[in-house]
């Protein structure tokens, strides 16, 4: 966690594989260029970019700029930009490897940035393992060497690596071994970029800042938990990744993201903020984690595919006619799932999680419900409405909202929900900064706090990997299930209702 927000990092060199990707120009170079304009970086600072694509330097600093020329102001930009470089190359063959290294050294030289080096993935997943391998024969990793450790300042060497992380658990934890063989699991950065959202890192702040709500957060106050993630988008142009073995939504979201941010509403109390601590604790809530037999799946999962329709006002074709996706698709396009935290804390509490694309709204938000009262002196007023709800808005509304039952004003006794707010937008006058600054930050400080451990994606696996295979041995013939600008399948309603439960709706 950024709990030193604005220390200065050591001289560092960030080479980015998969330069040209659409990544690197949308979040990665504007996050760095924020950190550099903060004074956040050491004057020691280089960026790499390595890809195929046949840029120089300057092309490679051009095609950056006039990606979002809004993102950066000109004269600012004019001092940052030459400590961006680029190296045409394949990373993922033999032959690319003299010219990366012979670059990387030379940039490093003329940065002054020593062996720091911050390895960036942001290549396809197929090239994941060719290129972790090369890093680890290419004499630039020298971490691990016996001198290093009696230097007072060593050198460090870290890799952080995109998502997906593996498709299933025996893929995962093939590229946790591929890492380990490179790189110590102390230098192995597995980002989540829901990690660095601002309303994930306030729900720590929330949880552990206040004595107000540690004390009923657990089984006997807390009734249930939802957690959303809804897209208006379709797939758009990533059809043909989407559209495979290892996408959809319960890989794409759930498995990853969403099982996060469960970990962090569910996580104990850490002894510190250090890194360890605080991943100790993650670790054992996706270790609590219920996975469910095959008999349990069509009760506790439900997948959906969108159909035509309108989502925010854009007309969405049927899922299945999307560019690079098969006709008779049987890909998830929202996934919904009742998990179980098998703890003292949390027996017997569902986490309802759900994704999808091509929804009613764009909306990621943490509801926490809870019982109600044990006896309701006002029952006969009360509208049989929501119990008590904390809401914590990740996107959009930033923010933290209460809802409990208050007085309507007059004579009468009239009861009704009401809100207390806390608008994050309101309240610093700013809107809430992207998570891969902080992230980037974090990696380049060797802070581990916000990414995760192997454990915890070899347990996430787990725990979805029956309803996943159930899904591939049981297709459904009711794909697509909803439509286009609805809130998902009723099959998810359905699964609410017979909890007796309902999703909450906009
Ligand atoms: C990515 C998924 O990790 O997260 C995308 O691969 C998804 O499919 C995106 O659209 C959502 O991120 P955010 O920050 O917009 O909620």
């Amino acid at each position: 966690m950024p709990h030193e927000p604005n220390i200065q990092t050591s001289p560092a060199l960030v080479v980015i594989f998969g330069a040209s990707g659409d990544l690197t120009k949308r979040k990665l170079i504007p996050a760095l260029y924020q950190l550099w304009c903060e004074g956040r970086l050491s004057p020691k600072f280089a960026i790499l970019g390595v890809a195929r694509s046949g840029f120089d330097d300057a092309g490679w600093r051009r095609e950056l700029y006039d990606f979002n020329p809004k993102a950066f102001d000109a004269a600012k930009w004019a001092q940052f930009a030459p400590c961006i470089h680029y190296v045409a190359a394949d990373s993922t063959r033999d032959a690319g490897w003299p010219a990366i290294t012979d670059r990387v050294r030379e940039v490093g030289r003329e940065h002054g940035t020593g062996e720091n080096i911050l390895f960036y993935l942001s290549v396809s997943p197929q090239h994941f393992e060719p290129v972790i391998g090369h890093i680890g024969t290419s004499g630039l990793v020298t971490e691990g060497r016996a001198y290093c450790s009696i230097l007072e300042h060593r050198p460090w060497q870290r890799i952080v690596i995109e998502k997906p992380f593996g498709s299933d658990p025996a893929s995962a934890r093939q590229l946790n071994m591929a890492l380990a063989h490179v790189f110590e699991e102390e230098s192995t950065y597995r980002i989540d970029h829901y990690l660095g959202k601002e309303l994930v890192q306030n729900l720590m702040v929330l949880r552990f800042a206040n004595s107000l709500f540690e004390p009923i957060w657990n089984e006997k106050y807390i009734d249930h938990v939802q957690i959303t993630a809804s897209e208006t988008v379709g797939v758009e142009s990533r059809g043909s990744y989407y559209d495979s073995p290892s996408g959809g939504a319960m890989r794409d979201m759930v498995q990853s993201h969403l099982l996060q941010v469960l970990s962090v509403v569910a996580m104990e109390p850490p002894v510190s903020l250090d890194a360890v601590d605080v991943r100790t604790e993650k670790v054992k809530v996706f270790k609590a984690l219920r996975v469910p037999t095959p008999a349990e799946v069509p009760f506790v999962a439900v997948r959906g595919q969108y159909g035509a329709g309108n989502a925010a006002g854009k007309a969405l074709a049927d899922y299945r006619t999307e560019g690079g996706v098969a006709g008779d698709s049987q890909v998830d396009t929202y996934a919904a799932m009742k998990f179980f935290v098998d703890t003292w804390r949390w027996g017997g509490v569902p986490f309802y999680l759900r994704s999808g694309k091509a929804m009613a709204k764009k909306c990621t938000e943490i509801v926490v419900y809870f019982k109600r009262a044990p006896h309701s002196l006002f029952r006969s007023h009360l509208k049989g409405g929501n119990p008590n709800q904390l809401l914590i808005s990740i996107h959009p509304d930033e923010g933290v909202r209460i809802r409990f039952a208050g007085k309507e004003p007059g004579t009468g006794l009239k009861i009704n929900d009401v809100v207390m707010e806390f608008d994050y937008v309101e309240q610093w006058k700013v809107e809430p900064p992207d998570g891969y600054a902080t992230l980037l930050h974090d990696a380049i400080r060797g802070d581990q706090t916000l990414f995760k451990h192997r454990d915890e994606i070899d347990c996430s696996w787990s725990a979805v990997q029956p309803v996943l295979d159930y899904w591939a041995e049981n297709p459904d013939a009711n794909l697509p299930n909803y439509a286009a600008g609805s809130w998902g399948p009723a099959a998810a309603d359905e699964m609410m209702g017979r909890d007796g439960r309902h999703w909450r709706t906009h």
